[in-house]
């Protein structure tokens, strides 16, 4: 215990390494020879062969899905993913108030309408909101696996069976996350995945799309792997065959380069999350008795990827310590990778899902949806603190200092007050 002053009055500061904490992906040479050899071989791939087939291989399998197409980034997978389901004009989608504004984002651009619904107190979708928020045109609903912590899918499929509704599911921050030991992206129609730098698995930038169903799969392609790679896949009897050259029209390849990369890191990505475990498990133990800090409440079934370890603040158990003043006195103690999420917040606060006329010709008379009514979105991303989780025996000292850091400012918490 540091029972020195808080290092924001002046007292020595808990972790003393300096940063940055927490760099990601790891590096290796490994990725470095996978990344130059690929510079030898191809820098533009428009079918399905080399380290894109590779790659896809390797997912399919990794997930147990029968079809992998890789993109330029999740949000073109999300899209693709929609586009490939159907959704269309007027249709709407339901999503989780809270999570990253690209899971929603797509859909505007299909003339399609995501449908707000509130989150519970754990951060996952108000099934109950839902059921509210329901109408003739509801015709999928989306899962977030948030902070690769994965939704409980018992009660999303018996939802969407129940309502019949498509199941989605964004598993941008899950990957090799599971609920009752099967894979986060294999619980619906079909799955798209984020392999953006800080993502568990990551080609710096990148996304896919998962699925069973081969006719989802040649319309993802159609949306945006037009001509060769459609003209090889889609058999030439099948009616869709005929749009191959152009297909929807857009361009949404994986480049190559970013492709070696996530070939590369997969290898090594159950060990990463196996540490994961490990340290998020130990930094939970220590957290758990701290006053004014909530570790996440797992349920059995749920083994996360954790992208990140979420934390809720409780300001009342601290005489009312704002929680920016509470973060500005751990970043002082030197844990500087802790913070509030940024852009992951409540849909309902972007203009864009306000007033997406203004942006988009199609929405000029509204959204036509509620924006409003998601106090628990607000509320738990009000009271949500996040840290890396570090994966290497080496680094279980970091994750030590940071939550021997929080320990020290709650304990030290009156004399901010
Ligand atoms: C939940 C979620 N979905 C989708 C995306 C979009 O992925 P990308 O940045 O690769 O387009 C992100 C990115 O952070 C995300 O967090």
């Amino acid at each position: 215990m540091n029972d020195s002053p808080l290092a924001l009055l002046g007292g020595r500061p808990v972790v003393t390494a300096p940063g940055p904490h927490f760099v990601w992906p790891p590096i290796e040479d490994a990725d470095r020879c996978a990344v130059a050899a690929q510079l030898e071989t191809a820098v533009s791939i428009p079918d399905r062969s080399g380290i894109v087939a590779d790659l896809e291989d390797a997912l399919a399998s990794y997930l147990g899905v029968r079809h992998v197409v890789t993109t330029c980034t999740g949000t073109a997978a999300l899209h693709s993913m929609y586009a490939a389901a159907g959704i269309g004009p007027g249709d709407e989608v339901i999503v989780p108030s809270l999570t990253f504004h690209a899971t929603a984002t797509p859909l505007f651009h299909l003339g399609a309408h995501p449908v707000l619904v509130d989150v519970d107190d754990r951060g996952r979708l108000d099934l109950e909101d839902a059921a509210r928020r329901l109408t003739a045109r509801t015709k999928a609903v989306i899962a977030v696996h948030l902070w690769g912590l994965p939704e409980n899918m018992d009660t999303l499929v018996s939802f969407t069976d129940e309502h019949g509704l498509m199941l989605l599911e964004d598993g941008s921050h899950a990957h090799g996350a599971t609920w009752n030991h099967q894979m986060t992206g294999t619980f619906g129609t079909a799955a798209a995945f984020s392999l953006n730098g800080p993502k568990p698995l990551s080609a710096g930038e990148g996304g896919f799309v998962a699925t069973d169903d081969t006719e989802l799969y040649y319309r993802i392609l159609l949306h945006g792997q037009y001509n060769k790679r459609c003209r090889r896949e889609i058999p030439a009897d099948h009616p869709l065959a005929r749009f191959a050259t152009t297909g929807m029209g857009l361009k949404l390849r994986i480049h190559p380069l970013a492709a070696a990369l996530a070939r590369s890191q997969i290898t090594r990505l159950e060990d990463y999350l196996t540490g994961r475990r490990a340290v998020a498990a130990r930094m939970c133990t220590v957290l758990d008795s701290v006053p004014g800090i909530r570790v996440p409440d797992l349920p059995k079934a749920a083994r996360p990827s954790w992208y990140a370890l979420p934390l809720r603040y409780e300001p009342a158990e601290l005489g009312g310590l704002p929680i920016e003043r509470f973060l500005d006195a751990l970043h002082a103690e030197g844990a500087t990778e802790a913070d509030q999420p940024g852009s992951t917040c409540p849909l309902h606060t972007h203009p864009l899902f306000r007033t997406p006329g203004a942006l988009l010709p199609g929405y000029a008379d509204g959204h036509g949806l509620p924006t409003d009514g998601f106090p628990a979105a607000d509320h738990v991303h009000a009271t949500t603190l996040k840290l890396p989780v570090w994966h290497r025996e080496g680094e279980v000292r970091l994750a030590d200092a940071y939550t021997a850091a929080i320990a020290k400012v709650a304990t030290h918490a009156k004399d901010l007050t």
